[in-house]
């Protein structure tokens, strides 16, 4: 059976998608650290494959502005697990719906994203993220960027792709990005990495059986044609 088929056969489909039972969706996965250049190149993927976008860091940074919002400790994670379970998200190709208002641009502030990851640390955030992002991705064929799409949300991914760069890289097009100074948002890299790698929930990996791409100098173009050609080599397209 061709790959392209399993997603659409209703018999593999899950009967509750919290049980740890789904099915190989159609999910290529695309983590690795911020500013690797994950967001441009799963859209752009997504785009050439007729796929679906989705950006679960975009998800974890609707939690942390409801926390802040809320004046809730971003530190407690029973707490955080209660705003994220009540929250209502919808992710529209780049437009990010919370509750009704469109905070597309509020979730990019630099406050937003410190606060998303003292917030992606708690397991109870992270088992209401995965599920949310479970039942999205059992909806059709999507390209899903993050941090754990390969080895916790989707391990089934036919495709797994596990992008770097080196950290001056990855500062230099987030500073271009957010206009912020090269300098800070290398710093507040450094500090996030850490909290990414290091966390005892779901930290940054790459699955054991994802392609890694290493981003420093190349041009956009040329990495998605390789994820591309990826997914071709695999009967993904
Ligand atoms: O990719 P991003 O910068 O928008 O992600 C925001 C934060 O969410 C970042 O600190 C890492 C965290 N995150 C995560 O823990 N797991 C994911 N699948 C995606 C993002």
């Amino acid at each position: 059976m061709r790959l392209a088929k399993l997603g659409a056969d209703p018999a593999r489909r899950p009967r509750t998608y919290d049980s740890g039972h789904y099915p190989a969706a159609m999910v290529i996965a695309i983590d690795g650290p911020a500013g690797a250049g994950k967001s441009s190149v799963a859209r752009a993927v997504a785009g050439a494959l007729g796929f679906v976008y989705l950006d679960s860091g975009a998800m974890y940074r609707c939690v942390a502005l409801a926390a802040i919002e809320r004046q809730a400790d971003l530190d407690d994670d029973a707490a955080m697990g209660e705003v994220a379970r009540s929250l209502a998200i919808r992710l529209d190709g780049g437009r990010v719906e919370l509750d009704g208002s469109d905070v597309s641009a509020a979730i990019r502030r630099p406050q937003v994203s410190e606060s998303a990851s003292r917030v992606s640390v708690h397991p109870h955030v992270r088992e209401a993220m995965v599920a949310l992002q479970r039942r999205m991705i059992a909806t059709g064929s999507f390209v899903a960027e993050g941090r754990d799409i390969g080895t916790v949300v989707s391990p089934e991914s036919p495709l797994k792709v596990f992008l770097t760069a080196s950290p001056q890289e990855r500062a230099r097009r987030r500073a271009a990005q957010t206009g912020e100074e090269e300098a800070v948002v290398l710093a507040a890299q450094r500090e996030r990495d850490e909290r990414d790698e290091c966390r005892e929930h779901s930290a940054l990996r790459a699955a054991p059986d994802a392609v890694e791409i290493d981003t420093t100098g190349m041009a956009l173009e040329v990495v998605v044609e390789r994820v591309v050609e990826l997914a071709g080599e695999r009967g993904l397209t």
